[in-house]
């Protein structure tokens, strides 16, 4: 799997020599350091920062490192963040007190370097794995909400959309015989006639064909979301088994219609699908669904950032820009591998950027959009559950694309 990204450490300390020399022994082991010069800095700007780990002096002047603790993990923002205290061998502190406020580990300082760094990596390893489980866990309980929310929907859509064809023809029949009445009763009694009026007959007769059409519309609307949702989170079908792809790409298409939609900076996305012959493919159906997904979700942000990068440099060529995303699939070698490749004409990357995209939480996505997990759960299921690839290329400015391979055997359609 690929390497962790770079971890974020801040420090805390009031004595400068301290922190000068944590800062060396940091930033020589390619960690990200930023420092703070007594408590109240440090949760000032931890909340902007959201270091990976904090190491904390315990005897500061202003509030202590206890206080200072006490207040991280008093903070939903930050209470989740590890805390390593210092303390000089010569200070008299209760270490309990510490592991009570919820910090993780002490160092003794003078820090030995050695130590230091291998304490810093247990603890930044520990959060990794437990992040890691609670990202699985929502994923798995979101499948399973997403598909008893379908299953759910599925009756009641079934009752309105095959009800819809009786009440269509039902009301033909009436209006049929209101036709029948108006021809061999030309006159009817002023009550009639007035109440013709009153709900104006005309209008109605036109209108409610338009009605029941739009009903219609919106039951099959409901029935194809509902059936994608079911498609993709496929529960049912936990094991390795042969599967339409097509059928998966659609249904995560259907999924995120809403976002493929003009936008008030931008026109629709033009999907183009290149669908080659595909056979059934042999794979866990609702991974390779969550990696399309991951894929094409990717794509669209990368087309909103390009026309957002153009809206900021006032550049006009937007306009004129069709956002596009392409999906191709093809079998090839002689039907022992299957090519799924998506393709976007978004911001692209640099190559420093694509180097670190299957990293474990790299993003570049402000806090709240991106989590830098979607290419690295895509790798793991595309490698490491089906044995297949995963590869991009990309140009800055142009675009991206994937390339998935899946290695399979032969099962023809
Ligand atoms: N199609 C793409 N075009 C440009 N950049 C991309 C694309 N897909 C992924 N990236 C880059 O890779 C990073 C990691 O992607 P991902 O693991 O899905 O995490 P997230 O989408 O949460 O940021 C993104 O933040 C982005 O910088
Ligand atoms: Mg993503």
């Amino acid at each position: 799997m690929a390497t962790f990204h770079t971890a974020s450490i801040l420090v805390v300390d009031d004595n400068p020599i301290n922190l000068k020399v944590l800062f060396e022994i940091l930033q020589q082991s390619d960690f990200k350091v930023s420092i703070a010069k007594s408590g109240e800095s440090a949760l000032e700007k931890v909340e902007a920062l959201l270091p990976d780990l904090i190491l904390l002096d315990v005897m500061m002047s202003g509030i202590d490192g206890f206080e200072t603790c006490r207040r991280l993990k008093a903070n939903p923002k930050t209470k989740e963040i590890p805390v390593i205290f210092m303390t000089a061998l010569s200070d008299v502190v209760d270490k309990v007190k510490g592991l009570k406020l919820g910090a993780v580990d002490y160092l003794t300082k003078p820090i030995q370097h050695e130590e230091a760094l291998a304490r810093i990596n247990v603890h930044l390893e520990l959060r990794q794995t437990q992040m890691k489980l609670v990202q699985k866990e929502k994923m798995s309980s979101l499948g399973q909400l997403v598909a008893r929310i379908a299953h759910e929907i599925n009756n009641p859509v079934s009752f309105v959309y095959g009800n819809l064809p009786h009440a269509q023809q039902y009301i033909n029949d009436l209006l049929k015989l209101l036709h029948l009445y108006e021809i061999y009763t030309p006159h009817p009694s002023p009550e009639i006639q007035a109440y013709l009026e009153e709900i104006d007959l005309e209008f109605l007769k036109q209108d409610i064909s338009k009605l029941l059409k739009s009903m219609q519309m919106g039951t099959e609307r409901i029935r194809d979301i509902v059936r994608s949702m079911r498609i993709f989170s496929r529960l049912d079908e936990a094991e390795y088994k042969p599967v339409d792809l097509h059928e998966g790409i659609d249904s995560t298409l259907m999924i995120l219609r809403s976002r493929l939609k003009a936008t008030n900076q931008r026109r629709a996305i033009e999907v183009v699908k290149d669908y080659g012959e595909l056979p059934l493919v042999e794979c866990y159906a609702g991974q390779i669904n969550q990696v399309f997904m991951n894929l094409l979700a990717n794509a669209i942000d990368a087309i909103d950032e390009r026309i957002e990068d153009w809206e900021k440099n006032r550049n006009t060529g937007s306009q004129c820009f069709i956002p596009k995303i392409r999906i191709r699939t093809e079998v090839i070698d002689d039907y022992t591998n299957l090519v799924i490749s998506i393709s976007d004409n978004g911001v692209g990357m640099s190559e420093d950027v694509k180097n670190k995209i299957f990293d474990q939480f790299f993003t570049t996505k402000p806090i709240g959009k991106g989590t830098g997990l979607g290419l690295a759960i895509a790798y793991s299921i595309v490698v490491e559950k089906h044995r297949g690839t995963l590869n991009c290329k990309s140009k800055l400015g142009e675009g991206t694309e994937f390339v998935i391979v899946l290695p399979q055997l032969c099962y023809k359609k």
